[in-house]
């Protein structure tokens, strides 16, 4: 069996590097975790979070899945999210979707994958909500504008979840962002302005509907 030596020595490196740039810094954060951001990305292996904000570990909560999803009945990512609001108290979530996303793709085309195909057919769902905005434009077009409209509505599903209108019903600050990262230059682009109240939530349902 192989053991992926590789990936120990790596291992090994990376935490002599740090503890020689800062000797205390795994036992302070062996202690407690207080990140700032919850980040909700793709499982894609080329939009790992911490590296492209260039952040230390210990900074993002993180939560990730095929297309960066958030399903009103999902009881991972529901979970992760009260985790981060009630307990770390998180003041911003990021979705992060990405241009070239492979469930994306997925979802616009009609072949059969199985199994997955039912956890796809919510973002089906997305484009069949927004068919309208689809007109006129090339397919690698139609792939991008569903990445965007897919990130749009998983926000607005955060919104509307029972844990972030509690928090904010009780004057927690809390802010809901949307960004788009793409693969081909490696920058990130926020796609409408954050949510941060109830009130504004309401607003952009009914902006969408
Ligand atoms: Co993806």
């Amino acid at each position: 069996m192989k053991k992926l030596k590789k990936l120990f020595a790596k291992n090994k490196e990376w935490a002599k590097k740090i503890k020689q740039e800062d000797p205390d810094f795994f036992s302070e954060l062996s202690k407690r975790q207080k990140p700032k951001y919850l980040w909700i990305g793709c499982s894609d292996s080329r939009v790992p979070e911490n590296k492209i904000v260039d952040l230390p570990a210990g900074e993002i909560f993180v939560h990730r899945n095929i297309a960066n999803m958030v399903v009103h009945t999902d009881l991972n990512s529901l979970s992760v999210i009260q985790y981060a609001v009630e307990v770390l108290e998180i003041k911003h979530v990021i979705v992060c979707g990405h241009y070239g996303c492979g469930g994306i793709k997925a979802a616009m085309e009609n072949h059969e994958h199985g199994l997955i195909d039912n956890w796809l057919r919510h973002i089906k769902d997305v484009r069949r909500f927004h068919k309208d905005k689809f007109s006129g434009l090339e397919h690698e077009e139609k792939l991008d504008r569903l990445c965007e409209l897919n990130v749009i509505e998983q926000v607005r599903n955060i919104c509307n979840t029972t844990i972030i209108q509690d928090a904010w019903r009780a004057d927690k600050e809390l802010h809901i962002h949307g960004w788009v990262y793409n693969l081909a230059t490696g920058r990130l682009k926020s796609l409408e302005k954050c949510i941060s109240s109830n009130d504004e939530s309401q607003k952009r349902n009914k902006k969408h509907e």
